[in-house]
């Protein structure tokens, strides 16, 4: 008997309706079976095969929590992550995933339609090899330019970062794959996370990293949130009954389920906080000695300390999400067009790299006997990853891998991963007139000799970023600042591209004629690289994150903490508050090396028209024109600058325009009234407050670069929760 043909509770009904009458049906074996999932095996690093996971179970990931087949549940099988259907050793007979470019990239593009092309690309790819649950979702604000894991985070905005993690979560979604967002909340360092406490005013924190899920939330309604490993102000977050019960329930109403990052959960008291799933049991046996959501919870509920009700609400929260997303009504798994994924990744690349610096070396000429040297980054190999539980396998495998390891638990997962084809490659087949030779950048002086008798040099900067880990500081490792600035001391005709997930210091900077942010592009990353360098594709990306002068500019020029032995309690100070990235910039008068917002483009636009409307909030409408001579795209970005006499930055709005030459558009955008207001309250709960009077925003092409500025009068009010 198929599974809908036994499921008596009827499809059209609500998802809470469907909830509860399933809950109502089951046994309690059956709901403390759905409350927890373990990771599939993966003898790699001495997780063997649980008992928990049936025999018959062959597509193992993250997590697999059994399903309750005489109601019609669907088991719910997790894989991650935002960059690509993972494979960390889970199923050998699995030839591999797309490897899209990283959220950072995605985010550079400042396109959410394309982080939706991305989600949904993956979701049928989750879906096809039976994950119904994908940890994707990444939000976290990008605050410190040393975190690790920015790479999978999209900014460090949130209005931007809340836009594309709904995108990313609704295309997901739209095939009936559950995702997360995640890692709620204020998991922005990786040192010693699990012993993390992240401190924050807490309105500050709600202007903030919650207003990004918050907005995000609304926006994309995604089955389950993943509580990160770190405390908030002195709490275990995923043990928070704060911030899950009355902010996320109470204050947003949220209606998924919470899952627990793996190895999050020393306590089963959790579960009276609002964690409504503990994941990667196995996690948390290796981190805190057992398992929290089994027999100690069982206990509790025995001699009825954790109550019956709470044990129905989280089952059905879980459920809901089943129900709300669509993971019981699969049809046939859909079939993968792989190139048309590769494509995505391809436009993906080509619209997120970053060009930084130009004085007039790009695009290259094409048809001239250029002779260059390409130099460094493995850049005769392929492009690279970021490392951890979202690094991707591609289909047909990496083009190389080599061990980096590390300290704690994400040690063996640090390595340097190649995506294939080469740069070199796509450099020869963009510039076919061109002469190459490659130096691999081993040493200074044999890199300089190369650059010495060449016409152009393309130097590649690779930094491996990844979980686990923060940075230690801003260079470039292994000594590439130094092959740099060797060659572009005797080749003034020097471009860098760089593939790294955070700002590096580019010592360098002054000698170069040309700057490239390419991130981890991920496997198209090639291609696009070549594409922008020869002038094939106009590059159009932005910064979605502030690249400051050095780490004494940002709001923590140490991170405390940092290098101390995993285990190590850390309390991490975040007093810039809600004042993160470019607004601390703003705030304290201090000029970054290339702003949030910034990027280059191979022709010009202009702003005009530029009329304000106020009232409940602020609605813009003006014009851009692409002024020069080629097709391109640009980001208008429209920012608060002061807020009824106070002195306060805030990105409102942007859109990506793409316009031939010589055309013009009218955007309008309106912003969310939360971001014009401040939030007022205890704990954390409270209301917005916007303050009445003269508003002033500017259009411009980044956050320092201003073009038309106007004012517009704003109602007084206080409004929302
Ligand atoms: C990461 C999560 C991931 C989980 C499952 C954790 O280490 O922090 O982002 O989803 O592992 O692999």
């Amino acid at each position: 008997m198929g599974i809908l043909a036994v499921c008596s509770v009827r499809a059209d009904e609500s998802p809470e309706a469907r909830a509860r009458a399933t809950e109502a049906k089951m046994t309690d074996d059956e709901r403390f079976s759905l409350i927890v999932s373990v990771m599939g095996a993966v003898p790699s690093i001495g997780v063997p095969r649980d008992r928990r996971i049936p025999e018959n179970v062959s597509n193992m990931s993250a997590g697999y929590t059994p399903g309750v087949p005489r109601l019609g549940v669907p088991a719910l099988q997790a894989s991650d992550a935002s960059m690509g259907v993972t494979n960390p050793g889970y199923r050998p007979d699995d030839k591999g995933a797309t490897a899209f470019p990283s959220s950072i990239l995605v985010g550079a593009t400042f396109d959410p339609g394309m982080a939706r092309q991305v989600g949904a690309a993956i979701g049928r790819e989750a879906r096809a090899r039976g994950f119904n649950v994908q940890l994707a979702g990444g939000i976290n604000l990008a605050r410190d330019v040393r975190n690790g894991r920015n790479f999978e985070y999209y900014s460090e905005d949130p209005w931007h970062t809340a836009v594309f993690g709904a995108a990313a979560v609704n295309g997901i979604q739209s095939e009936g794959v559950i995702s997360t967002l995640k890692h709620f909340v204020l998991n922005c360092n990786e040192t010693n996370r699990h012993w993390l406490d992240a401190i924050i005013d807490p309105n500050a924190h709600r202007e903030s990293d919650l207003l990004a899920f918050q907005i995000a939330i609304e926006r994309s309604q995604p089955g389950s949130i993943m509580s990160g490993y770190n405390k908030v102000n002195g709490t275990y977050v995923s043990g928070n009954a704060l911030l899950l019960n009355d902010v996320l329930r109470g204050a947003w109403g949220y209606k998924g389920y919470v899952m627990s990052d793996w190895g999050a959960v020393p306590e089963w008291q959790f579960a009276l906080a609002g964690l409504d799933q503990e994941s990667g049991l196995q996690m948390d046996v290796r981190q805190w000695g057992g398992e929290a959501f089994t027999d100690r919870l069982k206990a509790a509920y025995a001699d009825g300390s954790f109550p019956k009700a709470r044990l129905s609400q989280m089952v059905q929260r879980i459920l809901h999400a089943i129900y709300a997303v669509g993971a019981d009504q699969w049809g046939p798994a859909p079939a993968i067009d792989l190139s048309a994924h590769n494509e995505i990744a391809l436009e993906g690349a080509r619209q997120g790299i970053v060009l930084l610096k130009n004085d007039g070396v790009l695009p290259l000429a094409t048809g001239k006997p250029l002779r260059i040297a390409v130099i460094g980054g493995d850049a005769q190999e392929g492009v690279i990853s970021g490392t951890g539980s979202g690094a991707v396998l591609p289909v047909g495998g990496f083009a190389g891998v080599v061990k980096i390891g590390g300290p704690g638990t994400m040690g063996a997962a640090r390595n340097l991963y190649l995506f294939a084809p080469s740069p070199l490659a796509e450099l020869k087949k963009a510039l076919p007139d061109a002469q190459f030779e490659f130096d691999p950048g081993y040493t200074t002086a044999e890199a300089a000799l190369l650059a010495k008798r060449s016409d152009v040099v393309i130097a590649f900067g690779t930094r491996i970023e990844g979980e686990g880990f923060d940075l230690a500081d801003l260079s470039l490792p292994q000594g590439q600042d130094a092959v740099i600035d060797a060659v572009a001391s005797v080749n003034p005709n020097t471009i860098v591209v760089l593939q790294t997930g955070n700002p590096v210091s580019m010592p360098w900077r002054d000698k170069v004629k040309a700057i490239v942010e390419a991130w981890f592009p991920g496997q198209a990353g090639s291609q696009a690289i070549a594409e922008v360098l020869a002038g094939k594709v106009n590059p159009s990306g932005r910064l979605p994150i502030t690249f400051p002068v050095n780490l004494a500019q940002t709001p923590r020029p140490e991170l405390s903490g940092l290098g101390t032995p995993w285990g190590t309690p850390v309390t991490i100070r975040y007093d810039e508050g809600a004042e993160v990235g470019y607004r601390w910039y703003a705030q304290h008068d201090a000029t970054p090396m290339y702003a949030f917002g910034h990027g280059l483009s191979y022709t010009s636009f202009d702003y005009g028209k530029l009329k304000v409307r106020g009232g409940d909030t602020i609605t813009a409408t003006f014009t851009v024109t692409n002024t020069g001579k080629i097709v391109g795209a640009d980001v208008p970005q429209l920012y608060l600058t002061n807020a009824a006499g106070e002195s306060r930055m805030r990105l409102l709005g942007f859109e990506r325009v793409q316009l031939a030459p010589g055309a013009s558009k009218t955007v309008t955008l309106k912003a969310d009234p939360r971001l014009l207001a401040r939030f007022e309250g205890t704990n954390g709960l409270g209301k917005w407050r916007i303050a009445k009077g003269t508003h002033r925003v500017a259009l411009g092409r980044s956050a320092v670069e201003p073009v038309l500025t106007a004012e517009a009068t704003l109602k007084g009010r206080l409004f929302g929760s």
